[in-house]
């Protein structure tokens, strides 16, 4: 079946290219958390030293929840997007209340916590429990346009419902964290917004925009 052999293929391509990232040793849903919410809106590189310093001011949600705001803010001070910093504690706050300072492995319980939206709750719920979550966010999001060939704008009723789907159907029972690792990084690495590069890519046989020779016109943007 195609899904299979889309999955065999992004695995094997991520186990040979895939980066040693900090948030990648680890299975802790606490890191991996702190991780998503500064990946949100700063580059990987940028991120690297502010996650180390972070965990070691903070090594668990529990440090993190009896810290100030103030305190909170200031080892975010670099980051920008203080609100991040600030749910960043809240959601420790609540954590710690609500769940009894265990992360909680659901969908929706994660999505009740603030700063958490449906792709970071599928990340944490995926990289470190290693259940089936769909995620889409902007590196996975330009590859299934591509893979599907869909040309209509993404952020919209219809392009999020058809992205979200596919996402869905692409989930594998086991080891659905590091095939959502591999489609991160498959976007991010080879998938790149401006000339892709397709004769890298594990999975372009497997791809309308490649055989449509319309990846520079997918995914669809406003300004063009
Ligand atoms: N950007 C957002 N989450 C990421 C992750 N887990 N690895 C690499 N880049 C990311």
């Amino acid at each position: 079946q195609q899904v299979t052999v889309l999955r065999r293929r992004l695995k094997a391509w991520f186990r040979k290219h895939g980066r040693s990232l900090p948030w990648r040793e680890t299975r802790d849903p606490y890191q991996i958390w702190v991780s998503e919410i500064m990946l949100q809106q700063t580059t990987v590189k940028a991120v690297v030293p502010y996650f180390e310093r972070f965990l070691a001011r903070f090594p668990q949600v529990e440090a993190l929840a009896a810290a100030s705001e103030e305190e909170v803010l200031q080892a975010w001070e670099g980051l920008g997007y203080y609100s991040r910093g600030r749910n960043l504690r809240q959601a420790a706050v609540e954590i710690c209340e609500r769940f009894h300072g265990e992360f909680p492995k659901g969908l929706d319980d994660l999505q009740s916590l603030p700063g958490i939206g449906r792709y970071t709750a599928g990340a944490i719920r995926s990289f470190a429990f290693d259940l089936p979550a769909p995620i889409v966010e902007a590196n996975t999001l330009r590859l299934y346009c591509r893979l599907l060939g869909y040309d209509g704008d993404p952020r919209d009723r219809t392009g999020e419902r058809l992205l979200w789907s596919f996402a869905e159907r692409l989930q594998p029972q086991r080891n659905a964290g590091e095939l959502n690792q591999a489609l991160m990084e498959l976007g991010s690495q080879v998938c790149t917004p401006a000339s892709p590069l397709c004769d890298q890519c594990p999975v372009s046989s497997h791809c309308r925009a490649f055989a449509d020779s319309s990846q520079n016109s997918i995914p669809w943007k406003r300004e063009r």
